[in-house]
């Protein structure tokens, strides 16, 4: 996927705008468990991937921010006092974003060319947006020569999701995108934001199956499972004084109030209450390496996705089925929002490649398309691209 080296980026900017950048990147991930999980405050198990959002960044004196990327044609010029107050409905509304919430906290955001470059796939399902987010965040913090935890920069990137782009996403990708580590998951308590890193048996590769069915986070239905959970949390909450969110309640107090509830609210909320727990059973079992019961935990997962939450697709469900017997795979499941984008598919590492060509080649037979396959490991997070990298010209 990777469409050039950090040089060339580092060429192409000297190209576009005079002059030397500095260079951020930013990964996407992959979730392991815990989907629909972060905003009812409970726990994810994702891992950073090793494509990445790249973006090359040097100050202007005209008072002017101009984006461009290499991925898409336009360039958008701003006044940098005179941001857009609402989102335009392109690319550049995630940098936009993260513009208007470094100004909203306070601070003075400078003049700035930017380019962008990315590796993740759009609308995969595999944060592209949340990568773009990290690294325009940490981008802008070196032009104003401020450092903030990446914890900090989570949330901030979050906030802009949320606020500007108008999607009300968790903290999962953003965070993963910013603390993930080489071959490890990261389990974390989406309340609190504590984590533990999780670390991914060296004979296991993440195998990625993309339907090549594009996702739409903004859209209504993401939204609309949040307001159902809230909806849940309302209406437990009158029998349960102390519940402030779906991570609070146990199965045995949704069961005794499903009469009291529509039966789509409680369908949504037992996944989210069955899903917390498979997190937290999924990281002990990787712990222990026990991969047949991460790999049942995760098919599991999928099924729930798929029939109580009903987040899931045609297309998703025939690459589930798909991976079904295929040497050296423990288990899979859709990963991220839904409604298309990826799977995710545990498998030995020697027969990873013989996975993905069969899994290919039934999932084209079952439904006409012919999927992009990614056999990854888990990468680590957010950071400045060092100069040598930066600057070495197209040594890939
Ligand atoms: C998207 C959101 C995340 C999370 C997942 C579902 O990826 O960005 O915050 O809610 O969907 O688990």
């Amino acid at each position: 996927m990777s469409k050039g080296s950090a040089g060339s980026l580092a060429e192409e900017f000297s190209r576009e705008f005079h002059g030397r950048p500095t260079i951020f990147r930013a990964p996407g991930r992959v979730n392991l468990i815990g989907e629909h999980t972060d905003y009812n405050d409970g726990f994810v198990l994702p891992s950073a991937i090793g494509f990445y959002t790249h973006v090359a960044v040097s100050p202007r004196s005209d008072g002017k921010l101009v984006l461009h990327s290499l991925d898409f044609p336009d360039t958008f010029e701003f006044n940098i006092q005179n941001l857009p107050p609402a989102k335009l409905g392109a690319w550049c509304d995630y940098v936009l974003g993260v513009a208007q919430e470094l100004a909203g906290q306070g601070r003075k955001v400078p003049g700035a060319s930017l380019l962008v470059r990315g590796e993740i796939p759009v609308g995969a399902g595999l944060s592209s947006s949340a990568a773009l987010e990290v690294a325009t965040a940490l981008a802008f913090l070196s032009l104003m020569g401020e450092a903030i935890p990446l914890k900090s920069v989570a949330r901030l990137c979050q906030k802009a999701e949320n606020e500007f782009v108008g999607a009300r996403v968790g903290i999962m990708d953003q965070f993963v995108s910013c603390m993930g580590r080489k071959d490890h998951a990261v389990l974390l308590d989406c309340r609190s934001l504590e984590f533990e890193l999780v670390p991914i048996p060296e004979q296991i590769k993440l195998v990625i199956c993309n339907t090549m069915v594009k996702h739409e986070l903004s859209g209504g239905e993401y939204n609309q499972r949040r307001a159902q959970c809230e909806e849940g949390v309302h209406l437990l909450s009158k029998s349960y004084p102390g519940i402030r969110a779906l991570r609070d309640v146990s199965g045995e107090q949704l069961e005794a109030q499903k009469a009291s509830m529509p039966p789509v609210v409680y369908e949504r909320c037992l996944h989210v209450v069955l899903e917390n727990q498979r997190v937290k059973d999924a990281a002990r079992f990787f712990r222990s390496r026990d991969l047949p019961r991460v790999g049942r935990l995760m098919k599991d997962s999928h099924a729930s996705l798929r029939d109580l939450y009903e987040v899931s697709c045609v297309e998703l469900d025939a690459m589930v089925e798909a991976a079904e017997g295929l040497p050296g795979y423990f288990g899979g499941r859709m990963t991220g929002g839904g409604f298309g984008g990826c799977t995710v598919n545990l498998v030995e590492s020697p027969q990873a490649p013989s996975f993905a060509e069969a899994i290919a080649a039934r999932y084209r037979k079952a439904t006409g398309i012919l999927p992009d396959i990614h056999i990854c490991s888990a990468a680590d997070g957010a950071d400045a691209e060092k100069e040598s990298e930066s600057l070495s010209s197209s040594k890939v």
